[in-house]
């Protein structure tokens, strides 16, 4: 099938890749003509595991091309996927611009009929919105051509987004005519060779699933990281009550993890505008709020620690942290929204030099930090001279660290462990202090001071627009 898709991001790059692995001929336009010019000479916007390989190989079997140019690209194709942007607006609701935007384009170069499907995460209602613009936009042309409108959400991961896209658990069709409803199936047929995973349904409820998703994920991950406050208080420990509960199938042991709260491009605005659409309809989701409020606050608990920690130094000023992380979850270089920022952004306004490593999102956070913190070569390269390192995001090179190399070139040996990848008697035999979140750590107070400390400067609602 003829594919165009809008967008080259995380999700509209790695689909259009992966329609194209199937056999189909997909054109990628973007309107960030740096994006495409690289793309056209081999270099990636984004780092994802196996996606450099994939879009080499089938632009060399000519399926994948790339363009700025929306006549073309319509020209191009029977259906229309829109991958853009959807971030919050300052209220918390969802921005539908981009999408509206790139609706309003498809329509002013649309010449026959063509299936406009949309991927990116958007409010319920925004299909028949995006079928009015489209409408309007015809109709200024004095065109009558047909056209259907998809809800067709995504659900894949960053970190193992291919994975997720070629055997996805479920493609969700939101379709308001059967003749769509069976195009899709066909442009996913290759996909469901295994068995069938599609689920078609109207396309509010595709909307609604979306978000009703990313809001429970949410939900688990701010439940456990409020148990693991309790955790701390009571003695218990947060890993083996994530055991003893996701064992109940019911619950399952998945998005049960305690740590330096969530972040990345969708959960924080998906909590917001889905709270959003709620306030809209006059229905109490208070839920919601707190899922999103929990984790503000979170995203602030290993700052806090930290802090807690120097004080009876004088406090972090002058005083060196190696962080290690700063994508917002291991096997990507996205940044929106992480708890590494907001660590640092503390550190450093209480006078702390930061020495930080990442292996692909360093380029992302020199953006924001400039000549701010260091970056450095390595995790090792990070410690050194450091008085205390803070471990923020989960790469698997951090979790096998070798601490025999470290130890000696650190000033202060203590260990601030924001995704529970050591544990304190291994630490401990190390002559380290450790210092989890709901495990047992160094000192069993510091969680409370820090807490306290939180509670006397509550924690800011950070909305940050997807660049
Ligand atoms: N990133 C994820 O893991 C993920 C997962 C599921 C769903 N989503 C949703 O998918 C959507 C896209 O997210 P993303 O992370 O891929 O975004 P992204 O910021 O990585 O990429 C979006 C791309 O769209 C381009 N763009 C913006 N306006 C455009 C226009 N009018 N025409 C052409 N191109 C335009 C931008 O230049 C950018 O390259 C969002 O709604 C997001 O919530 C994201």
């Amino acid at each position: 099938m003829k594919i165009l898709m809008v967008g080259t991001g995380y999700v509209g790059l790695v689909t259009a890749a992966c329609l194209s692995e199937m056999g189909h001929h997909v054109l990628s336009l973007d309107i960030d003509a740096q994006k495409i010019a690289n793309l056209k000479s081999g270099i990636l916007p984004i780092y994802e595991p196996g996606l450099k390989e994939l879009v080499e190989r089938n632009v060399e079997a000519g399926r994948l091309s790339f363009t700025t140019d929306y006549s073309e690209g319509v020209r191009h194709s029977s259906v229309c996927f829109i991958a853009v942007p959807t971030p919050s607006s300052q209220d918390g609701s969802c921005d539908l611009s981009y999408v509206l935007s790139a609706a309003s384009e498809i329509a002013r170069h649309m010449d026959d009929h063509k299936i406009i499907v949309n991927k990116s995460t958007v409010p319920v209602g925004t299909a028949h919105r995006v079928q009015e613009q489209i409408a309007s936009v015809l109709r200024e042309r004095g065109s009558a051509i047909e056209f259907d409108v998809v809800s067709n959400p995504e659900f894949l991961k960053e970190g193992c987004a291919i994975n997720d896209c070629m055997k996805p658990d479920r493609i969700i069709l939101g379709v308001d005519r059967a003749e769509a409803a069976k195009t899709m199936r066909e442009l996913y047929s290759a996909f469901m060779i295994n068995h069938d995973r599609i689920f078609v349904m109207d396309t509010v409820s595709a909307e609604m699933t979306k978000y009703a998703a990313n809001a429970m994920l949410a939900l688990r991950i701010s439940f456990m990281n409020e148990l693991a406050h309790l955790c701390e208080k009571t003695g218990a420990n947060i890993k083996q009550v994530r055991i003893g509960i996701g064992s109940d199938q019911r619950i399952g042991y998945q998005f049960l993890y305690a740590g330096a709260g969530y972040g990345g491009s969708c959960f924080p605005k998906d909590i917001r505008a889905l709270s959003s659409i709620a306030k809209d309809h006059d229905v109490e989701m208070s839920i919601l709020d707190s899922v999103e409020e929990v984790n503000q606050r979170q995203k602030k608990f290993l700052s806090s620690k930290i802090l807690s920690y120097f004080s009876p130094q004088g406090g972090v000023k002058g005083k060196t942290i190696a962080v290690w992380g700063l994508a917002f979850k291991p096997d990507t270089d996205d940044i929106r929204e992480a708890p590494s920022l907001e660590l640092i952004r503390d550190l450093l306004e209480h006078g702390a030099i930061i020495r930080a490593y990442d292996p692909v999102a360093m380029p992302n956070t020199r953006k924001i930090f400039g000549d701010a913190i260091l970056f450095c070569k390595d995790e090792y390269d990070a410690a050194l001279n450091s008085d205390a390192i803070a471990l923020v995001t989960e790469w698997k090179q951090f979790r096998f660290a070798d601490f025999h190399k470290i130890i000696p070139h650190l000033r202060q040996k203590v260990l601030f462990d924001g995704r529970n990848q050591y544990q304190l008697l291994e630490m401990q035999t190390l002559g380290m202090e450790y210092f989890g979140i709901g495990v047992p750590s160094s000192r069993s107070d510091l969680g409370a001071i820090a807490a306290s400390l939180q509670k006397k400067t509550p924690a800011p609602r950070e909305i940050s627009k997807v660049t």
